[in-house]
């Protein structure tokens, strides 16, 4: 393994909507490294996008009988990751011991297809502790940003560009001032206090609120925020959690839960989503220093930028050195 990040290696990625791995298998990147990800009965399996024979990538094969067999000669690999089947060999003659396929730690969980290249803190990621009952849920993804990951996961983390980069929508520079918050920690998430923004269209649907944020930190790339407003007992959370392709290539998912407007349709809050991810990409794709400095001395930070020194505190704390600087 090449990838210097310590941290980075041993968490999960989100590397596909569930509803995107079918019955073929998909190439994915985690970290610069290559991954075959394929589906079968038994469940879901990653395994690096290499064929031990000559090299070709196992996600150009299918999947057959609850393997993965190669394109070029063939050779059929189990989920664990054994060559079950190599077809030039003469009946009887032994599979080599070394045909293998090196395996990735691959799990399915709410919606999202995840592999970590190392070992895996837990079984599952950090998430899913935080899915409420009852809510609806919108996926959306995959989208691509030429934007570190941990930038865009700041990005996320940044209530003072609601009123500008989403003004009309998110937020209105008239009420631009942030009220005073913290950041605390429990169980490893970091956790923001209420912050208030005046939102003229909080949601896509038109209604001007107060609203009250709070934000998580999960884990380096996966963080969460919960809105609710003064008028309604409206909960609103959406989760951003981020695949680092490359240091400056990403793949953002989100998971929105609502606990109203049941009847609307998925489609209103992606098309929503997306206007205000192309609003996000002008910022993202273009700050300098592409990596995010951890230092703090690099940039400038105001008292409202809390939760960024919090994250960028905990990146440095976790040892966490791609997409960073
Ligand atoms: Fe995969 Fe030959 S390269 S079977
Ligand atoms: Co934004």
């Amino acid at each position: 393994m090449t990838i210097q990040d310590i941290a980075l290696i041993h968490e999960w990625h989100p590397v596909l909507l569930s509803s995107a791995l079918t019955d073929k298998p998909e190439a994915v990147v985690v970290l610069g490294e290559k991954v075959a990800v394929f589906r079968t009965t038994q469940g879901v399996h990653a395994f690096k996008d290499l064929c031990i024979h000559r090299g070709v990538p196992l996600s150009l094969g299918k999947v057959s009988g609850d393997e993965l067999v190669c394109a070029y000669h063939g050779w059929s690999y189990n989920g664990c990751g054994t060559c079950t089947k190599i077809p030039s060999l003469p009946r009887g003659q032994a599979i080599p011991s070394k045909a293998k396929a090196f395996v990735y730690a691959c799990v399915e969980a709410h919606g999202l297809i995840w592999v970590c290249l190392g070992t895996p803190a837990g079984p599952l990621p950090k998430v899913s502790a935080y899915v409420p009952e009852g809510f609806k849920e919108v996926f959306m993804g995959p989208y691509t940003l030429q934007a570190a990951g941990p930038r865009i996961i700041e990005n996320f983390l940044d209530v003072s560009h609601l009123m500008f980069v989403h003004e009309g929508l998110l937020g209105d520079s008239d009420f631009a001032e942030i009220n005073d918050y913290h950041v605390l920690e429990k169980d490893g998430v970091l956790r923001s206090e209420e912050i208030i923004v005046y939102q003229p269209d909080a949601d896509g649907t038109g209604r001007g609120v107060n609203s009250r944020y709070v934000y998580e930190v999960f884990g380096p790339l996966c963080v969460a925020l919960t809105k609710r407003d003064d008028v309604s007992d409206h909960i609103f959370r959406l989760f951003l959690m981020v695949l680092p392709v490359t240091e400056q290539t990403s793949i953002a998912y989100m998971l929105k839960q609502r606990n109203y407007a049941y009847d609307e349709p998925d489609e209103v809050f992606i098309q929503f989503q997306e206007r205000l991810i192309e609003q996000d990409r002008m910022m993202v794709e273009n700050q300098k220093p592409e990596l995010l400095p951890l230092d703090l001395q690099a940039e400038l930070h105001l008292k409202c930028d809390r939760l960024s020194i919090a994250y960028r505190n905990r990146l440095r704390e976790l040892g966490v050195t791609f997409g960073t600087a």
